[in-house]
């Protein structure tokens, strides 16, 4: 293990050293086109977050960032990544006006590097602004070629799996151009595993890191500064902030990925990351400052603790049943934080009518007992969040599945 931990020393997205010195030849072997797919409009803070690894070419577009890397570096992402969704490598690229065109430019990768015998396979089907709008009927296009290929070149019948394959394959089309990728996070990366009792309207996991990070939470959390969410549902803000305030890298919650059936997956290599990323768990913890979570609803209350809990954070973050009314910052608290919160917006819970009233609640709340911290408030209904009432506001948009919201950023005076 300790070899490993030396090999594997720069993997802290804290360093932001280059690229590796591995000796491993799969880890040091060519760079492979990557690309992580990301929440709407938060590719900008995933490029940082990237960047932060010490990956120095990077892409932005709006569904995600491409980079380039060898496995150590991809390996890093998924491991260490709060903001991505995906981790694709990219396998092929041709043009695909047709059927035809697609299963062939589909056969002519060679799935046998990738695949080994008697295995299962997945296909994730996107179209855009091309000829092949059918979805399922690209995916199945897909899944012929590479079933095809291995009944004729390994003479071995692939099977479909579509939870849970040993390969997942992506394949985009778009202006009749394709790019066939493999999925190697398997599973979208949002699901860190803690969370199995959401709540009501709970945010994406990824969406709440993307959220903190661009609250600066990080800085916060190093000087010092408390966490509060007095609305905190299943707890996903304070959650994602003390994994982030320890640099608990979010994929050692997680056992499933999709490079474990992948041929290029190198066994020794990952168990050396996770080990190293253990061990910087175990310290970083230490560090995380005091952060609170209150809801007033028994269930929500509930739930939030059995997530604190799955994500082993029970001594870190404390969960209990308040009214927002009543909101104080944490016992522990030396200094101003940040109050991170996500209110009802009408959309799925409560009234508009009904919440003006929470906001103003909010504001007076805040302005009473939380002077000195930063407010990061998520809402889905931009009109009804005026009646906070606090003054100047940093806005920016952001998407919570389909619905798009926006995050206001306060300094509570
Ligand atoms: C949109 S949900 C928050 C979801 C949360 N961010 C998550 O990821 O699970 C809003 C939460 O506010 C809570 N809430 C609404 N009014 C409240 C009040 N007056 N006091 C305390 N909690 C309240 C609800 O019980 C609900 O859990």
């Amino acid at each position: 293990m300790l070899v490993f931990i030396k090999k594997f020393a720069y993997v802290c997205p804290m360093n932001t050293q280059g690229n590796s010195n591995t000796s491993n030849s799969k880890a040091s072997g060519q760079a492979m086109e990557l690309f992580a797919t990301c929440a709407r409009k938060t590719s900008t803070i995933l490029a940082d977050e990237l960047r932060a690894m010490g990956i120095v070419e990077v892409a932005e577009s709006a569904a995600g960032v491409r980079f380039s890397g060898d496995l150590v570096t991809a390996y890093k992402v998924i491991l260490w990544s709060r903001v991505a969704s995906r981790v694709l490598l990219t396998v092929g690229r041709f043009d695909a006006d047709n059927p035809q065109s697609l299963y062939e430019g589909v056969r002519a990768i060679d799935w046998t590097q990738h695949l080994d015998y008697r295995k299962s396979i997945a296909v994730d089907f996107t179209s855009t602004s091309s000829a092949i709008t059918h979805t399922l009927f690209g995916a199945q296009r897909v899944k012929d070629a590479v079933v095809d290929q291995f009944k004729e070149e390994v003479g071995d019948r692939l099977m479909v799996n579509i939870t849970r394959p040993d390969l997942r394959i992506n394949v985009h089309l778009q202006n009749d151009k394709a790019v066939v990728a493999i999925d190697l996070s398997g599973d979208s990366l949002h699901k860190r595993g803690y969370r199995q009792d959401g709540g009501v309207a709970p945010l994406r996991e990824n969406l709440a890191a993307a959220l903190l990070l661009r609250a600066e939470w990080p800085s916060i959390a190093r000087a010092g500064g408390a966490l509060i969410d007095p609305m905190c549902g299943s707890g996903t803000f304070v959650i994602e902030g003390a994994l982030m305030a320890g640099n608990v890298a979010p994929g050692l919650l997680r056992n499933y990925f999709g490079f474990l059936g992948w041929k290029g997956h190198d066994k020794s290599l990952w168990a050396g990351m996770i080990g190293e990323a253990a061990l910087i768990a175990e310290k970083g913890k230490k560090r995380i400052p005091p952060i609170l979570g209150t809801d007033h609803h028994p269930k929500a209350v509930e739930y939030a603790k059995a997530n604190v809990a799955r994500a082993g954070m029970a001594g870190y973050v404390k969960i209990e049943q308040r009214e927002m009314s009543k909101a104080r910052p944490p016992m522990r608290a030396t200094q101003p934080g940040l109050v991170a919160v996500n209110p009802p917006y009408g959309e799925r819970i409560g009234e508009s009518d009904e919440l003006a009233a929470l906001y103003q609640e909010l504001g007076a709340v805040l302005r009473k007992r939380f002077r000195g911290y930063k407010l990061a408030m998520i809402t889905g209904n931009p009109d009804v969040a005026k009646n906070i009432g606090l003054g100047k506001r940093k806005a920016s948009t952001f998407f919570n599945g389909p619905i798009e919201c926006k995050l206001y950023r306060y300094d509570v005076e």
